[in-house]
């Protein structure tokens, strides 16, 4: 790794650093867990090679849909090349079936399907804790204008459909997710894109069969096998191949 770079910025999971050119930003994929705003934390070894690949794969996706996202290409197996991107300060959470905050904040049992597909906006501040906003907050605050905000909910809905329906073909019930949004500035213009990443650390994936859960909520809930659980859907998704799963066994069993 070239360490001479310029690091712009830390968060939990990801660093960034400045790109190649101009215009671009290297993602690296943290092994770091954390939870409740930051108030849990771990290393969990092996979670940013999944997180990148399965969000390079997702994310590719995407773009071949038709909808811009700021995914240029992977570097390697823990970094990405994107387009530097304004972050608007929003977490859009899409949820098909009740779990998580939803669950407690109304008292919907978890795996409930919801009457339809429900996005909520939460405002993007970790000394706030992310409090939920409704789009009267957001256009009157100016975090994002009703035009953005309509292209931001308009990808959120094509964005779930497709992906319930590619985890759906492989075993796996997309019960929530949550996405970030950019503003990309090219020559004059400006368009909203797809940022930050879509991995198990911001959905919520159930096995179809078993209802085991395939995502963070592994670590939140205190419950382990959460990289085992990321190479399930990896595996599943095609993007990793049995013999890379044997040899991190094997790697795991020497270093216990
Ligand atoms: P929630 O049920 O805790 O509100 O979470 C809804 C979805 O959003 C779930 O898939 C996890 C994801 N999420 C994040 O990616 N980051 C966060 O900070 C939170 C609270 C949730
Ligand atoms: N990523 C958030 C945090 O650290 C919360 C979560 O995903 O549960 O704190």
């Amino acid at each position: 790794m070239n360490n001479k770079r310029t690091r712009i910025y830390e968060g939990k999971a990801k660093i960034l650093y400045e790109g190649p050119e101009p215009g671009t930003v290297v993602v690296h994929f943290k092994d770091d867990a954390t939870a409740f705003n930051a108030e849990k934390k771990a290393v969990i070894e092996g979670k940013g090679v999944l997180n990148q690949r399965i969000s390079e794969y997702l994310f590719t996706k995407i773009n071949e849909m038709g909808l811009p996202t700021h995914f240029i290409r992977s570097l390697n197996m823990r970094e990405q090349l994107v387009r530097e991107v304004e972050i608007i300060p929003l977490e859009v959470v899409v949820r098909n079936v009740a779990a998580g905050s939803i669950s407690k904040r109304l008292g919907i049992e978890e795996g409930k399907p919801l009457p339809r597909s429900i996005i909520e906006l939460y405002y993007k501040n970790d000394k706030l804790g992310d409090p939920m906003v409704t789009e009267e907050h957001v256009t009157a605050f100016g975090w994002a204008t009703p035009q953005e905000m309509d292209d931001i909910v308009h990808m959120s809905v094509r964005i779930n459909d497709f992906l319930s329906g590619l985890f759906l073909g492989i075993g796996i019930r997309l019960v929530d997710f949550k996405l970030e949004f950019g503003r990309y500035y090219e020559n004059d213009m400006m368009r909203v894109v797809l940022a930050d990443e879509i991995s198990p650390d911001n959905c919520r994936l159930w096995d179809m069969k078993t209802n085991d859960k395939l995502d963070k909520d592994r670590f939140r809930r205190d419950m382990g096998g959460l990289v085992e659980a990321y190479q399930e859907v990896a595996k599943r998704l095609g993007i990793i191949q049995q013999g890379e799963i044997v040899e991190r066994s094997l790697k795991l069993v020497k270093n216990d």
